[in-house]
């Protein structure tokens, strides 16, 4: 992969901060968007703006194949079998609300277990609370080891204990452990427990293939893999979509009303209600296409590269306390940190000066931080427009708040 020239294509890296050149190292959060992305927007606006499924005249048909030759690229990214198991939603947090109200209110019942773990972000946890409180159902969470990997014998043990669904992050989006889904989603299967998993840390970063994990969901969100705000999708086995009631009723999820009832659209179209973020989705086949010229592999090594020389660099700053597990191998772009002197939003207010942007906080993960014993950590995270010279500046960044701070 040629970083300089991937860089070339996006726009916003050319831009300075306090004077000095970007450096962005928040695309945990969202990622920046290529060219292609911001010209595929434009392009739906100012030459076939028009609502899809709705009209016979030219431009209507045009956004129509533009939104659904969308989906089809977004199956073949994750190797679904067919695009009907795709369906567009504004991210995960919205994918996972999807299958909590719609699959979790059918098949959740009293005294039914769902297994969490305690490195869930808040967007797969919350769903499930509101369900487990509605439906007098139980929250069991998996504990993480030292090195921040999931303890596989209390998981294990809980599989095998029984329970009516296993909701986990593919790579927690704290401490960058990547969870060997494939291992846990055969034994989940094996003692008839639902799979969801949270992609969004993993679909925009490596090469997930849904039939080889075999899991029952996956979300993931269109704007942490190049693709507009507000863009994402929900896949899910088609048996499992058609067995499901809708989500939000209205325009396009019917196929007849009458007074007093309803016809529900063919999947996935039953669960997209009313006019969808068109050009959020067309956004999102262009970023895949983006993704897959470079090829994921690629992707995903350039991370492992980036991430093990931050490990490396950032463990040489004095007073630094790196989370999460020490190989790169196990783990994704995502560095979380704190320093002995400074708090994490001190240290991110300090970097900002030096143009450099990463995040500070709890990370929508307030259960973990609890579990790290920590109120907050710093984190940089990285993509596939980072480069080595970054993580320096930053490692000297991290010098400068020691100096202010000792
Ligand atoms: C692991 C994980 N799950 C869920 C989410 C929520 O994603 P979104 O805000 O795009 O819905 C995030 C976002 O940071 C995440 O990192």
């Amino acid at each position: 992969m040629n970083v300089e020239e991937i860089r070339r294509q996006f726009p916003i890296l050319r831009r300075t901060v306090h004077g000095k050149p970007l450096i962005y190292l928040d695309s945990g959060a969202t990622s920046q968007k290529p060219q292609a992305v911001i010209d595929a927007i434009c392009r739906y606006y100012s030459e076939y703006n028009a609502n899809v499924h709705r009209g016979v005249y030219q431009i209507s048909e045009e956004a129509t194949a533009e939104y659904e030759g969308a989906r089809k690229k977004t199956a073949s990214f994750i190797n679904a079998k067919e695009p009907a198991e795709i369906v567009f939603t504004r991210g995960t947090t919205e994918a996972i609300n999807l299958v909590a109200y719609s699959w979790g209110r059918k098949n959740i019942a009293q005294g039914d277990k769902i297994i969490l773990t305690v490195m869930e972000h808040h967007s797969n946890i919350i769903p499930w609370q509101l369900l487990a409180k509605e439906k007098k159902a139980e929250l069991e969470y998996v504990d993480i080891d030292e090195e921040g990997k999931l303890k596989t014998d209390e998981l294990d043990e809980l599989i095998e204990r029984g329970a009516k669904l296993l909701a986990l992050t593919h790579v927690s989006n704290v401490l960058g452990t990547v969870n060997p889904v494939k291992e846990i989603v055969r034994k989940a299967h094996s003692n008839g427990i639902t799979v969801l998993l949270d992609g969004a840390q993993s679909v925009p970063h490596m090469l997930v293939d849904i039939q080889d994990i075999g899991c029952d969901f996956l979300t993931a969100s269109g704007h942490k893999m190049l693709a507009p705000t507000g863009s994402g999708f929900l896949y899910a086995r088609k048996e499992l979509l058609e067995e499901m009631p809708p989500f939000l009723g209205g325009g396009d999820m019917i196929r007849e009303v009458h007074l007093r009832d309803a016809k529900w659209n063919d999947v996935p179209w039953k669960f997209e209600a009313g006019t969808m973020h068109i050009e959020g989705a067309i956004g999102l086949g262009v970023a895949v296409d983006f993704l897959q010229n470079l090829g994921m592999s690629n992707v995903r090594a350039h991370e492992e590269k980036i991430t093990g020389y931050a490990l490396e660099k950032l463990s040489e700053v004095k007073g630094v306390r790196i989370y999460g597990p020490p190989d790169v191998d196990s783990r994704g772009g995502v560095v979380a940190f704190t320093m002995d002197s400074a708090h994490p939003h001190d240290i991110a207010s300090i970097l900002d000066g030096e143009g450099i942007a990463i995040r500070a906080g709890h990370h929508c993960a307030m259960p973990l931080m609890e579990r790290l014993n920590v109120p907050a950590t710093a984190r940089a995270s990285f993509y596939l427009y980072n480069k080595e010279e970054e993580v320096d500046l930053l490692a000297g960044g991290l010098e400068k708040v020691r100096q202010v701070f000792a």
